[in-house]
């Protein structure tokens, strides 16, 4: 299918569907300026995501784990939601049954004022006590950089970022809600993520499985194509502002 062609039935299936479900990964940010994690500036000094964001990691050396997060942090802070987490969150405010299912921690879907955000990996900007204490319990703490490192909760134990590490499990709420979120799906979109993290990159058989028209985003497309109904091989933004334009012109046929 040519890519006008893809974009049209696409948006076609947008315009018809109750239920519309995007699952996002770190592709969504790209064009805001986050690096991705397995693509070029993925790495941190020499560091894969996977030897750093590890329990094991930090138990070692929390400040090392820190100095990364910090940095992930700062990065973030100096970006901006970009055009295509502002057409989700558009269409977030139109329809109720629309969901935001996100792989990021990086907080800008909630900038750009999406609504029914379900956060699979936590979030950068919160911080708990390792002793999961209430005094450090959860908190959010926007300050960048964060100094001294590690930063420790009011109990004298290290905080650390609230965020899912590799062999940690999802919170099985959000993940029930998610799953739940993907079989009722109309639309199930798959957003810049390179599905190689489960349980996450389950989602997207599931909710092919379930019926939906799965649909990846993507310039390097990642998901099995056995649960892939349509590719549009194109950055997040340029994809969603375009499908956005499409049916705003549906619309005022
Ligand atoms: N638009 C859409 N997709 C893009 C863009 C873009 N502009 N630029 C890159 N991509 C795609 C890449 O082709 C790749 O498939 O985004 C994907 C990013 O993949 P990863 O870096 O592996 O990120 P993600 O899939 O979100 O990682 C999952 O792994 O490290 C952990 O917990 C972390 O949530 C993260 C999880």
């Amino acid at each position: 299918m040519k890519g006008d062609e893809a974009l049209r039935r696409v948006a076609t299936a947008l315009a018809d569907a109750r239920a519309i479900v995007v699952l996002t990964g770190a592709g969504m940010s790209a064009a805001s300026g986050v690096p991705t994690f397995r693509g070029a500036g993925g790495l941190w000094r020499t560091f894969r995501a996977e030897d750093l964001a590890t329990p094991a990691a930090f138990a070692r050396d929390p400040a090392l784990v820190w100095e990364w997060y910090d940095w992930r942090r700062q990065q973030i802070a100096a970006c901006a939601p970009n055009a295509g987490h502002e057409v989700l969150a558009r269409w977030s405010a139109a329809r109720d049954a629309m969901r935001v299912i996100t792989q990021n921690v990086d907080g800008l879907h909630e900038r750009a004022g999406t609504r029914h955000v379900r956060r699979l990996h936590g979030s950068i900007w919160r911080l708990r006590c390792v002793r999961g204490c209430p005094a450090g319990g959860s908190r959010e703490e926007l300050e960048v950089p964060l100094a001294p490192l590690p930063p420790r909760c009011e109990c004298g134990a290290v905080l650390r970022p609230d965020v899912v590490w590799f062999g940690e499990s999802l919170d099985p709420a959000v993940l029930d809600a998610a799953v739940h979120d993907a079989q009722r799906a109309d639309v199930f979109l798959t957003v810049g993520t390179s599905s190689q993290v489960y349980p996450a990159a389950g989602l997207v058989p599931l909710a092919h499985a379930a019926g939906a028209l799965v649909v990846e985003i993507n310039p390097e497309p990642a998901a099995s194509a056995d649960a892939v109904d349509v590719r549009l091989t194109m950055g997040a933004d340029q994809a969603l502002v375009a499908l956005d334009d499409l049916l705003r012109q549906n619309h005022a046929r």
